[in-house]
């Protein structure tokens, strides 16, 4: 490989990157309007225009009181946000006003931050193993900041980015974790040594360290364990000559109010690990990674059922050789599955359940049925829910699903030429206000 001395630089020899956001649209909620009344007009307003198009809310009032959850609850951790968890422009706009760094794990998601107006000391390129060109753009647009694991990754970056400021990801326990990072990222304590040395051998400046305990984290001495790990790095790092910085504790915190453990359960755990391994008067800076924590619950899906089959249910006891209203098995076909919003269902394990419920009005009397509700592409492994008790849904009938924030927009396709959801963010006339967000979204009449 040809072995770069810099990055390059526009004409007049200052880093380059992509200014003059556009704004993005948004439906402002005056007069006491909530997000369900704004759920109820666009359905009727779908309606009218004889569209079934599948949707999502964004909730951007429930982004800001999940932001000030984190600045009371965690008030020395300065999050960025990882953009792969939703990289919905008006989340990220919405997030960069709160004045949240960015997580971003490619050259794409650098691309899109700059889009937005976030300047290159905002972002950290954190992906242990980069593509030698996602790397030139990152040192040709000035972001600095990036993670890596092993002597080949620093190989290659001392190739693309001589001034880089690297941040060693260390692999913690992930075991309390419904999704595992730790066998596919992160050096092992015993290895630290020899990086920081072959760091130096390059002319590499090491800056600090990173961990990721797991996506949706059960266990918050986890945190404690992994922070004690990583005050260990940087007492190798000592013995090195290397004065490291920053400490990157990563994502991992919970998105949804009915998570078996508190947002406020991890912080405690976290604070009190930092003040033990890094007091403030360490001067090291600490930073995360948060992605579910701030979106999850911030969006609600809508999805119209497009199709409808009644079997007969086999497993049900009252069954006879006759049909009967009990023994009716329905099959519904929805506008969103597992290909698109609802991926989440194959590629993250952590889902085990989704539940839909019904838009309209039911009474609790009513007859409910044993339901499968399928995605709507021809494949069968496009499964959204089975052995549902609901009621029985008609055609056209609209379900809503709640916390569908994380790893749903970012993840989905349009296999079977399904278009992916379209996404409504609406936000309160106050916060509007308070904010000064006319500076990055056009209002919806
Ligand atoms: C490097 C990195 N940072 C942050 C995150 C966000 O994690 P979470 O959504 O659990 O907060 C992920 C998720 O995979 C990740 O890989």
């Amino acid at each position: 490989m040809e072995k770069h001395t810099g990055c390059a630089v526009s004409t007049n020899g200052s880093v380059m990157h992509a200014l003059s956001p556009e704004k993005c649209d948004i439906d402002i909620l005056d007069n006491g309007r909530t997000v369900n009344d704004f759920i109820d007009d666009k359905i009727k307003e779908l309606g009218s225009q004889e569209s079934e198009e599948p949707f999502y809310v964004v909730d951007l009032d429930g982004m800001f009181k999940r932001h000030m959850r984190w600045l009371t609850n965690l008030p020395r951790v300065k999050p960025f946000f990882a953009v792969k968890c939703n990289n919905t422009p008006a989340v990220l706009r919405m997030l960069s006003a709160l004045d949240t760094g960015f997580d971003c794990a490619s050259k794409c998601e650098i691309q899109l931050a700059l889009s937005l107006g976030v300047t290159p000391d905002k972002i950290i390129y954190a992906h242990p193993t980069k593509p030698p060109s996602h790397i030139r753009y990152a040192c040709a647009h000035g972001v600095d900041i990036m993670t890596f694991d092993n002597e080949d990754e620093l190989q290659k970056i001392s190739l693309f980015h001589t001034k880089a400021k690297l941040v060693l990801r260390i692999a913690v326990d992930d075991s309390k974790s419904l999704l595992r990072l730790s066998s596919k990222f992160g050096a092992e304590l015993v290895e630290v040594g020899k990086l920081l040395e072959r760091a130096g051998e390059l002319g590499l400046e090491v800056i600090g360290v990173s961990f990721h305990v797991g996506s949706r984290c059960t266990g918050s001495l986890t945190f404690k364990d992994a922070i004690a790990d990583a005050r260990r790095v940087f007492d190798i790092a000592n013995l090195y000559g290397v004065q490291m910085s920053l400490l990157d504790i990563g994502g991992g915190f919970p998105g949804r109010e009915d998570f078996q453990v508190k947002f406020e359960e991890f912080s405690e755990v976290i604070n009190g690990a930092l003040d033990e391994f890094f007091p403030p008067d360490s001067g090291v800076q600490i930073i995360a990674e948060p992605g579910r924590y701030y979106v999850e619950s911030v969006l609600t899906l809508a999805a119209n059922v497009i199709a409808k089959r009644v079997v007969t249910d086999d497993m049900d006891e009252h069954s006879n050789d006759e049909e009967t209203s009990h023994n009716r098995k329905m099959m519904y076909y929805i506008n969103d599955g597992v290909y698109g919003s609802l991926n989440c269902l194959i590629n993250d394990t952590t889902h085990i359940e989704i539940e839909p419920y019904l838009h309209r009005a039911v009474e609790s009397s009513e007859q409910r049925y044993r339901s499968i509700i399928w995605g709507p592409t021809c494949d069968s492994f496009d499964k959204v829910t089975e052995n549902y008790w609901i009621p029985e849904l008609y055609v056209g009938d609209w379900l809503l699903i709640d916390n569908m924030g994380a790893y749903s927009v970012s993840v989905s396709s349009e296999f079977n030429g399904f278009e992916k959801a379209h996404i409504y963010p609406v936000v309160t006339a106050e916060m509007w206000h308070a904010l000064n967000l006319s500076n990055i979204y056009n209002i919806i009449y």
